[in-house]
């Protein structure tokens, strides 16, 4: 029997609770919320669409009462407050910090060998917050933004190409924000065949900025950030840990030398299987990227830094 939790039944945990359950992930998925009916109204809201889509997994929605989360294999922290339009994931880190600690160290009372995958934003740091805060082994704390901006990324080469998204393959590393993640057009395929054979240059560089800002796109869309992208990729995240599929997944992990950098979390391409992160593949950068992944690695480690400032470290 697995068991999931989701922490925050917003537009993303709720999403993700949905897709863990419709798809059978999880046999048991719960959501916790801090307001009062909601996580249950959600839960009673998907268990009513059990027989009409025809699946079986247990669904329970609980108001801050954590020991219904006790025995969870996975947790997925989705909690905090969402950005507006014109904001940066960056300045939500006052709010968040506080809720994502508080979170984390209640998951734990409950369930002390769960996976944790992390949403929340700046979700960088609230990944690295998450590790320090708890002392967890750097394998067990997962930071979902690779897996979502990489669909994004493979979204945009879709529609340049006029071609079946399933058929491409593309991966984004670095940071998860508008100005420090890093597309890696060199290495995107479309059935195997590299993306920049079948893209002129502008039309690939025009994916790559696209693909950046398509979080803060959907944001001056929507009036808040995206849901169903990032609920599903943290479903997806969550299905290679249950099942132990081992799928090469570009996350936000704890490095220690890897990609030349030490004491952040940062997103690169990582096997995550039962044991959560478990395995770094670290393949050889050109200067161009490499430069790009030096960057990003300073802006991280600039948002990580007010975790000091603000006492939350
Ligand atoms: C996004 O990029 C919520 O950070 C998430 O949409």
């Amino acid at each position: 029997m697995s068991k999931v939790t989701v922490i925050g039944a917003g537009n993303v945990g709720a999403t993700c609770a949905n897709v863990l359950a419709f798809y059978r992930i999880a046999d048991e998925v719960v959501m916790l919320d801090v307001k009062e009916g909601v996580a249950e109204g959600k839960a009673i809201d998907m268990l009513q669409t059990a027989q009409t889509l025809g699946f079986e997994t247990k669904i329970t929605g609980v108001t801050g009462d954590y020991s219904a989360t006790a025995g969870s294999d996975v947790y997925v922290v989705t909690s905090g407050i969402p950005r507006k339009p014109g904001m940066t994931r960056e300045e939500l880190i006052g709010t968040n910090a506080k809720i994502v600690k508080s979170v984390v160290e209640n998951c734990l009372k409950n369930s002390p060998n769960a996976v944790f995958i992390i949403i929340s934003n700046p979700m960088d740091t609230m990944t690295y917050l998450t590790l320090k805060a708890t002392g967890l082994p750097k394998n067990r704390v997962i930071g979902m933004g690779g897996a979502l901006d990489s669909s994004r990324f493979k979204y945009y080469l879709s529609q340049a190409l006029k071609s079946n998204p399933a058929q491409i393959e593309g991966i984004v590393i670095g940071g998860h924000g508008d100005t420090t993640m890093i597309p890696l057009k060199r290495f995107a395929t479309c059935s195997g065949v590299p993306v920049s054979s079948l893209l002129d240059a502008a039309a690939l560089d025009k994916v790559v900025s696209d693909t950046m800002v398509g979080g803060a796109t959907l944001t001056g869309l929507l009036g808040t950030s995206a849901w169903y992208a990032p609920g599903a990729a943290g479903a997806y995240v969550a299905s290679s840990v249950l099942n132990d599929y081992k799928r090469l997944i570009p996350s936000c992990v704890y490095l220690e030398g890897e990609y030349g950098q030490s004491d952040i979390c940062i997103g690169v391409p990582a096997v995550i299987g039962r044991s959560g992160v478990e395995r770094i593949v670290d393949f050889k950068l050109n200067d161009e990227e490499k430069a790009l992944f030096e960057k990003s690695a300073d802006a991280v480690r600039k948002t990580n830094n007010v975790l000091k400032e603000i006492g939350a470290l």
